[in-house]
């Protein structure tokens, strides 16, 4: 449980806010390469840390990340015409290009060299693994992009997507951690009712070890530990046969959760607050053997895994809080816990109903919390140091992201945490 204002430094990201200005070291996804298809592509709106921006990738192709508004009279950019090399605002003509420079103020007397003082607000762009990051801190720090491994598969084995959230990051990224929900949120009725027959058929070592041992009426011991790129969650779940077994869920500053995933099937979030009452939830796939299958990238963009159904040309989720996520309540009777479609939808159905930004003062964790304590102290802790000058450590280190999520199987009665550090290195391994 957090004090008022302790909540209130973890939440807070617009302005001049301590989290806001951690964040703002480190790059930040803001769109998808697809989202700006093509040279003079459509512009783009952009929310991010609070501000409205307006992106558009120039006839060269390179990405801008400007000012909603154009510094003249204020009008919105968005509206504005994609131009020969530039953006041109369709109230009086100005034109900016993707380095903020005012090229044209046809307005203005053609002697004067007025235009040359106009500048438009821009952020820096990188283009990486089909996403669009951008660095909003000080440019004399601006650091590497982070190096996670799904960067370095081909096009073919990743597929990600995003779609907006209406509550703050920090509720997100205590889902993305929460080791223990998904056996329920996200459960089917059957493995609960079947679950005896389960753990006694073989045939369930195929569908990989957490369905096998991650059943509601066995619950974990759960352990955090504060490492350079974050936290790792471990939970111990008893097995069978002499054996335990072992997942790491790893939370990586300043808000991404990697998840063991599926078997063959890697995993990455990211929880990007768009400003304190709304996120982006990113999803990354992957696979390093083969390329997903047309079938598979089509699921993906339906919907499917965790992976949202979004009203078509928005990222904004087609079920979402204003129709109770199409909830289907003889749905949940029967087949499914929540009767809510599709996983990322039914996290968005518990975190946004905490309320735009949950109230944690009156909250009540258990043993199973510890690693959502350990990942909010740990952001605390580095906004407060970089109030007090220390930079963060893992901003300006891309190659700790060079990490796994993991599960296994270990001999039963390893009680220790730190006893089981070698298999926790050896799957949260440097790749
Ligand atoms: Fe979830």
């Amino acid at each position: 449980l957090l004090s008022p204002e302790e909540n209130e430094k973890l939440t807070r990201v617009e302005g001049n806010a301590p989290m806001g200005q951690l964040l703002r070291r480190y790059w930040q996804p803001f769109a998808l390469s697809r989202d700006l298809d093509g040279p003079d592509s459509n512009p783009f709106r952009v929310r991010l840390l609070g501000e409205n921006l307006v992106a558009f990738r120039d006839s060269n192709g390179k990405v801008g990340l400007i000012d909603k508004h154009c510094p003249h009279r204020k009008a919105d950019l968005f509206y504005g015409r994609n131009e020969e090399s530039g953006l041109r605002c369709v109230y009086h003509g100005w034109k900016f290009d993707v380095d903020g420079n005012c090229t044209d103020s046809p307005t203005e007397p053609k002697a004067s060299n007025f235009k040359e003082k106009i500048h438009i607000k821009t952020y820096p762009v990188e283009e990486k693994a089909g996403i669009l990051w951008a660095y909003m801190g000080p440019a004399d720090l601006q650091p590497e992009l982070p190096d996670f491994e799904w960067m370095h598969v081909p096009e073919t084995h990743r597929y990600v997507s995003w779609s907006t959230q209406d509550c703050n990051y920090a509720q997100a990224i205590e889902g993305g951690i929460d080791t223990v929900h998904s056996v329920y949120l996200h459960s089917i009725m059957d493995s609960h009712r079947k679950l005896d027959e389960w753990k006694n058929n073989e045939a369930w070592g195929g569908r990989g070890m957490q369905t096998r041992y991650r059943t509601k009426d066995n619950p974990p011991m759960l352990f955090a530990q504060n490492t350079d790129f974050g936290v790792i969650v471990g939970g111990r779940y008893a097995g069978d046969q002499g054996e335990d077994y072992w997942r790491y869920n790893l939370f990586l500053l300043p808000y991404y959760s990697m998840p063991p995933g599926d078997p063959g099937r890697k995993l990455c979030h990211a929880f990007i607050p768009l400003d304190d009452v709304t996120t982006a939830r990113w999803s990354v796939s992957w696979t390093l053997d083969k390329p997903f299958t047309s079938r598979e990238i089509a699921n993906m963009r339906l919907g499917s895994g965790v992976h949202c159904e979004l009203i078509p040309g928005t990222h904004r989720p087609l079920r979402n809080g204003t129709n109770d996520y199409l909830i289907d309540r003889e749905e949940q009777r029967t087949l499914t816990f929540t009767g809510i479609k599709g996983t990322g939808e039914q996290d968005f159905a518990v975190q946004e109903g905490m309320g735009p930004i949950c109230d944690r003062s009156d909250e009540h964790l258990g043993v199973s919390d510890i690693g959502i304590i350990q990942m909010r102290r740990r952001l605390l802790a580095d906004a407060e140091n970089l109030e007090k000058g220390v930079e963060p450590y893992a901003a300006t280190h891309g190659d700790v992201y060079r990490v796994h999520a993991g599960e296994t199987m270990l001999p039963s009665g390893i009680e220790d945490w730190v006893d089981a550090q070698n298999t926790q290195q050896a799957l949260a391994a440097r790749w």
